[in-house]
């Protein structure tokens, strides 16, 4: 099975957290990236089955649109049923990397809203340690000097990603040869930095379940 055949399979197997709610709304939060973009075509198929959606992005909200889901400011909504997104690296006990797309600010929001954080993914992405894709740090564009040097005493290297501005007017620093043992505790550790919006690691935001696809087929972890 190819690699983008692995995704559709990570995000078709999501749809079984979509259903409607007796009484309540169902909002379905998305994320951002390639497989999020496979979930949100395949999303498109069961509009039946939820109310809404509340986007990661600019570009999941655009994508949303043109399959004719509605799309809710998040403050519009009291409670996000479920999160489905994808990530970089995911470790055994379901901790990620995660902003590679640059998305990871309002990823991390949009999961911290939700009962259920529901990732997608195909083999490529399980890793026993996190570090080896470089973890991305969205920074106000002043703190930026700032906040790389503290990086670079906690062990990583900081590289600015070129050309590129967040959806919330921000920078990304992308963090080489960190050796993530304790994500828990490094995502603390960077999330207090002054001048530091967010951090790529999602420990004390890990998926709840992960659908990880393979050629075997897609597994639960
Ligand atoms: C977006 O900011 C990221 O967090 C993506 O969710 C992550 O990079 C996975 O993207 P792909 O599904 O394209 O690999």
């Amino acid at each position: 099975m190819k690699q983008d055949e692995m995704k559709a399979s990570a995000a078709r197997a999501a749809l079984a957290y979509i259903e409607p709610r007796l009484g309540r709304k169902s909002i379905v939060g998305i994320g951002t990236g390639s497989t999020a973009n496979l979930f949100i075509d395949a999303l498109a198929e069961v509009k039946h089955k939820f109310d809404a959606t509340v986007a990661s992005s600019d570009a999941s909200a655009d994508r949303l649109r043109s399959h004719g889901l509605t799309v809710l400011d998040l403050n519009a909504v009291s409670e996000v049923t479920v999160y489905v997104d994808g990530a970089d690296e995911v470790n055994p006990q379901r901790a990620l990397i995660k902003g590679g797309g640059g998305a990871l600010t309002r990823e991390k929001i949009v999961a911290a809203s939700a009962d259920k954080f529901v990732c997608i993914v195909d083999e490529s992405k399980m890793v026993n340690l996190l570090g080896s894709f470089p973890l991305p740090v969205e920074v106000i564009p002043m703190a930026r000097g700032l906040v790389g040097r503290a990086l670079r005493k906690l062990g990583g290297y900081p590289e600015l990603r070129e050309g590129f501005i967040t959806d919330n007017g921000n920078l990304i620093l992308d963090v080489h040869e960190l050796s993530i043992e304790e994500p828990w505790k490094l995502e603390t550790q960077i999330n207090n930095i002054v001048g530091t919006v967010c951090n790529g690691i999602f420990a004390a935001q890990a998926a709840d379940v992960v659908f990880v696809a393979g050629a075997e087929g897609v597994r639960q972890l």
